[in-house]
């Protein structure tokens, strides 16, 4: 439907078991770990993470840092940081949008040629998943139609019904 050949793919499951090249971490601004898929990702990776982490002095909402991926399958792990839902009108969704276009940018310079993203912000920070996944499409495809890297981008969804939200989107064609 969007010209990308399939180039952006949805999948149900854990992303630390993901066999891809880089995935993406739902972090905080301390970048020294948490809860949901950020707990997640610093148990498989190990303590190696956390080490690496502490050397970047955090990380900014909308922003994103790239660290190694330790004992996870995959090779990098980018740190971003996404925004807290506070009803959509204090820039929430510019800032999740950058989160998604510099992970991307992050992905392509390190020479990942596969990527993996969680719903970033809408567990713990409250972001409806519906308008994240919109913004989440959305910069997919609008970054994989300027780049030929990464060559493939997975959303990695944690529920069937989030998959389901992605996948409806992904059958509309761009801007409807
Ligand atoms: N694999 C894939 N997705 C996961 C996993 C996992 N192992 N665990 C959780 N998720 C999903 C959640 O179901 C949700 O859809 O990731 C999405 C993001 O939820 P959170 O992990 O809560 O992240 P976020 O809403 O961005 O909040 C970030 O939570 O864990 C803390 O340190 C983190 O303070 C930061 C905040």
């Amino acid at each position: 439907m969007d010209g990308l050949d399939g180039r952006i793919r949805v999948v149900k499951g854990d992303i630390t078991t993901l066999e891809v090249d880089a995935i993406v971490n739902a972090a905080n601004a301390s970048l020294l770990g948490g809860g949901g898929v950020d707990g997640a990702i610093h148990r498989a990776a190990g303590p190696g993470l956390l080490a690496e982490c502490r050397t970047l002095h955090g990380c900014d909402t909308g922003s994103a840092k790239v660290t190694a991926g330790y004992r996870l399958p995959a090779r990098w792990v980018i740190h971003t940081v996404g925004p807290v839902w506070a009803g959509g009108t204090r820039g929430e969704p510019g800032l999740l949008a950058s989160c998604y276009r510099t992970s991307l940018v992050l992905a392509a310079t390190a020479g990942a040629r596969s990527v993996a993203f969680p719903a970033i912000s809408t567990g713990v920070y409250g972001y409806p998943i519906e308008a994240a996944a919109r913004i989440a499409v959305r910069e997919a495809r609008a970054f994989l139609r300027a780049s030929r890297v990464p060559e493939t981008v997975f959303f990695c969804c944690f529920s069937q019904s989030d998959r389901e939200v992605y996948e409806a989107l992904l059958n509309q064609p761009e801007g409807a």
